[in-house]
């Protein structure tokens, strides 16, 4: 079984996202981690999994809550958790202190993913960031130095102010870091966010997904994702497993339903149980494994295909076969192909 646990305080909110966290009522934290233990007991007795599989703490902002605040959290989790479970933070660089850092190791924490964006200093202003290309560095290192060895930060790209050679100082300055896995997304214009009143933010340049990837110099297991380690939790994702999603606008998925816990931090609060079914039929989970299986190597079993149009692309090199999967070599083409299939 996967877990996601949802953090939805954030220090500032940047002008791109509409991921669920709040800049205010931070006097709520300590509540907030009652509620989710509330929801975690629950889901736990009603999926009574065996073992973790993968343990993703996502935000929002994780970096924000004391790590001694998690601990109840990491008690409870104990007989699910082993040596091979893969257990990731997410982290703000101006937020992530070496104290915290140590704190998340010392719970059993064994990879860290920092939310960087850009190191220019102007691309982080006009993204609205609250950190410098220097504490990101820093943060970084420290994590090293605190013996993290799975290090991933984030990159937005595909922004107005990106040209080629910003576009290569950002990769070339990743790679000098001790990380081994890369996320970078294209800037996407989400709804009631800052961006949406200036779509221009955008630069929607086909081509700086090319340049990035040939940048990158880490091997790319899924269109945003890059890495000479693969992230267990996201190829969960991929392969359509079931996963316990707790918090404040988390997501759940168990085979067959979404599931959403409240979005609204008080009603959480108050009532961490009350949460929203969404059943998938049978031709909505065959999209979700379509769609997901082409952006990744996860690849789609070919019986979930219409057959003649896998020949086609197979006889064009568009698609490759290992025994009954079809593989997409080009991820970003992924959406395109899954239509064309579905
Ligand atoms: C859920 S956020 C949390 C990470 C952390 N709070 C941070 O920002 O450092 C994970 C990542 O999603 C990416 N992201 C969020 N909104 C995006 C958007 N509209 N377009 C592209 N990438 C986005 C950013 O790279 C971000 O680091
Ligand atoms: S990108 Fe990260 S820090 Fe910025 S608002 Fe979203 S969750 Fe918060």
């Amino acid at each position: 079984m996967l877990l996601y646990c949802h953090i939805p305080f954030c220090d500032s909110k940047c002008h791109y996202c509409a991921f669920n966290s709040f800049t205010h009522n931070h006097h709520l934290k300590k509540e907030y981690m009652r509620a989710l233990m509330r929801q975690l007991r629950r889901e736990l007795e009603q999926k009574n999994p065996s073992k973790l599989q993968s343990l993703f703490i996502g935000g929002g902002t994780p970096s924000t809550i004391d790590a001694n605040l998690y601990e109840p959290l990491f008690e409870l989790l104990e007989p699910l958790v082993d040596k091979k479970t893969e257990i990731t933070f997410e982290a703000n660089p101006n937020s992530a202190s070496p104290d915290w850092l140590q704190g998340i190791k010392a719970l059993g924490a064994n990879r860290v993913s920092f939310g960087v964006q850009s190191f220019n200093e102007k691309k982080l202003k006009f993204l609205g960031r609250a950190h410098t290309p220097s504490q990101a560095i820093q943060a970084i290192e420290n994590a090293q130095k605190v013996g993290f060895t799975h290090i991933n930060l984030d990159i937005i790209y595909d922004t107005a102010m990106d040209t080629k050679k910003l576009l290569q100082y950002d990769i070339a300055q990743a790679l000098t870091l001790p990380i081994d896995h890369i996320s970078a997304y294209a800037l996407s214009i989400e709804e009631d966010t800052p961006f949406a009143k200036t779509p221009q933010a955008a630069a929607n340049k086909e081509e700086f997904g090319y340049l990035i990837k040939e940048l990158i110099t880490l091997p790319q297991y899924e269109v945003s994702n890059f890495g000479s380690y693969r992230c267990r939790h996201n190829i969960g994702y991929w392969e359509l497993r079931p996963y316990i999603g707790i918090g404040c606008g988390a997501v759940g998925f168990d085979g067959k339903n979404r599931y959403y816990p409240c979005s609204d931090l008080h009603a959480y609060i108050q009532n961490p149980l009350a949460i929203q079914n969404e059943r998938l039929n049978s031709q909505e989970l065959r999209l979700e494994r379509l769609f997901l299986g082409f952006r990744s190597i996860v690849g789609v079993e070919r019986s979930l295909c219409d057959e003649k149009k896998v020949q086609i692309l197979l006889n064009e090199g568009k698609l490759l076969q290992k025994g009954d999967r079809l593989y997409n070599p080009n991820f970003f083409l992924a959406d395109e192909l899954a239509l064309y299939l579905s």
